[in-house]
């Protein structure tokens, strides 16, 4: 017996949960700011409109078809064809995701941490207490399994009591977080600046470089490519509405995005002297001393407004990470018949060895390179090049061309099903294709 999500606004909530991530909070405002303000925020939703809400759709479909893990699924919609490596690429994409994405969520957690004591609040050299934390090991490595941990609970207790459970109570904290730190941003005195930097378009930092990283960072926040979308929809109910759910989730994805910069640029242009466009640095070495002064008189407002920020972080990397665990969870228990408390610490145990390296590779493993790059590089570039849009691309084809049309049909049941199916089988894969072409040359 399978088991399934309880009810329609847990397993929104859930993926939503998995689409709202660091992606959202942390790379997307430092993408927006570096790209071009709002000509990549015109491009990123385009897209997600036509490349990467197809590929939801598309996983939402194999999932709930097939009832079975992403490998599985392709072998009981396709026995025998080769389709099967797709779900393959998926569980290796979600290990070597879960091992990196858990090294930045642990400084989201560390930093939660050091928030809430105050220690961040004296005037320092935020650059230099981040390079020296990023390079003390067992900081690093703590941080990391702490966070894994964390992760490793929840799946373990399964889809409804774990996942469902936590995403109905950390989904609703996460936006009232959003709410509070939106009000406090918007009322600083650097506000109308902000809001000018994320949304006057400046087209002429447009390049195809551009609609690259736009694709990247639409995949990337819908956690689609790898199969966690399908996972999921193999725990739906016969009577959810896939093209509407899918609708949900990319909306209030975009939203928490768009809000995080509206949290991020008010604060940082509150502060005299500080740069907006300084990349990945921006959420770990900007804003510590933006949140110093950014209310000036107020200390105890700055102490709130970090701690929460921190914590905003924590959470929103959390449901997300739960979705990557998951996927390898299912694959492993339903593969190799485990219980499911024993195939979530196998994922553990190997992601715990995958993500030391990576955290290590900031510190004392930095003079190991593979293909020319430390390891938590390589997994990003294993995954986010590679993996999720072959993944895609497969996916979509799949969907288009191999799949009953009856099948595709009865699941989606939806009028803008010949629009969709146009999407699969010639834009997704075309679009996606060219992209993915692109990167590999550009390596
Ligand atoms: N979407 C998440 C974020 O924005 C990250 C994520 C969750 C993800 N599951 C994924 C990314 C699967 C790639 C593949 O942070």
């Amino acid at each position: 017996m399978r088991s399934n999500f309880g009810s329609r606004l847990g397993m929104v909530l859930a993926s939503a949960g998995s689409a709202v991530g660091l992606g959202n909070i942390w790379r997307f405002p430092t993408e927006a700011g570096r790209n071009g303000g709002a000509a990549f925020i015109l491009l990123y939703i385009a897209c997600v409109l036509l490349l990467a809400m197809p590929v939801m759709i598309g996983e939402f479909v194999i999932g709930r078809a097939s009832r079975a893990n992403t490998v599985d699924s392709y072998r009981v919609l396709a026995p025998g064809k080769p389709w099967v490596v797709t779900g393959f690429i998926g569980v290796i994409g979600g290990f070597l995701v879960l091992s990196y994405y858990s090294v930045v969520a642990g400084w989201t957690l560390d930093y939660t941490v050091v928030s809430f004591s105050a220690s961040l609040m004296k005037p320092m050299d935020y650059g230099e207490y981040f390079n020296s934390f990023i390079q003390n090991p067992s900081r690093q490595v703590l941080a990391m399994a702490a966070f894994m941990a964390v992760t490793h609970f929840v799946v373990a207790r399964g889809v409804e009591k774990g996942i469902e459970r936590f995403s109905k109570i950390l989904m609703p904290l996460l936006f009232a977080i959003i709410l509070l730190l939106m009000f406090f941003s918007l009322n600083m005195p650097g506000a109308v600046r902000g809001l000018e930097f994320l949304f006057k378009p400046d087209f002429s930092k447009v390049t195809i470089q551009v609609v690259l990283s736009a694709m990247g960072q639409a995949f990337f926040t819908l956690s689609v490519g790898i199969g966690c979308l399908a996972t999921y929809a193999s725990y739906f109910s016969d009577d959810t509405p896939l093209v509407r759910t899918a609708l949900n989730v990319c909306v209030i994805d975009s939203l928490v995005a768009i809000s995080a910069g509206l949290i991020i640029f008010p604060a940082v242009f509150s502060v005299d002297g500080v740069q907006a466009d300084v990349g990945p640095g921006l959420v770990f070495i900007t804003l510590p001393g933006v949140f110093n002064s950014a209310f000036g008189s107020y200390p105890l407002v700055n102490y709130i407004f970090s701690s929460l920020f921190y914590m905003l972080l924590f959470l929103a990397a959390l449901t997300s990470s739960i979705s990557m665990h998951e996927i390898c969870t299912a694959y492993i228990s339903e593969t190799f018949h485990t219980e499911r408390p024993v195939a979530a610490r196998i994922v553990t145990a190997i992601c715990l060895a995958m993500g030391s390296v990576c955290s290590l590779s900031f510190g004392i493993l930095s003079s190991v390179h593979v293909m020319g790059m430390g390891f938590f590089d390589l997994f990003d570039y294993l995954v986010a090049k590679f993996c999720m849009p072959l993944g895609g691309m497969l996916i979509c084809t799949f969907v288009g061309w191999d799949l009953k049309h009856s099948t595709v049909r009865e699941q989606l049941n939806s009028r803008i099903t010949p629009l969709l199916m146009f999407l699969f089988r010639w834009v997704a894969p075309i679009g996606i294709g060219t992209v993915f072409v692109y990167e590999l040359m550009d390596k």
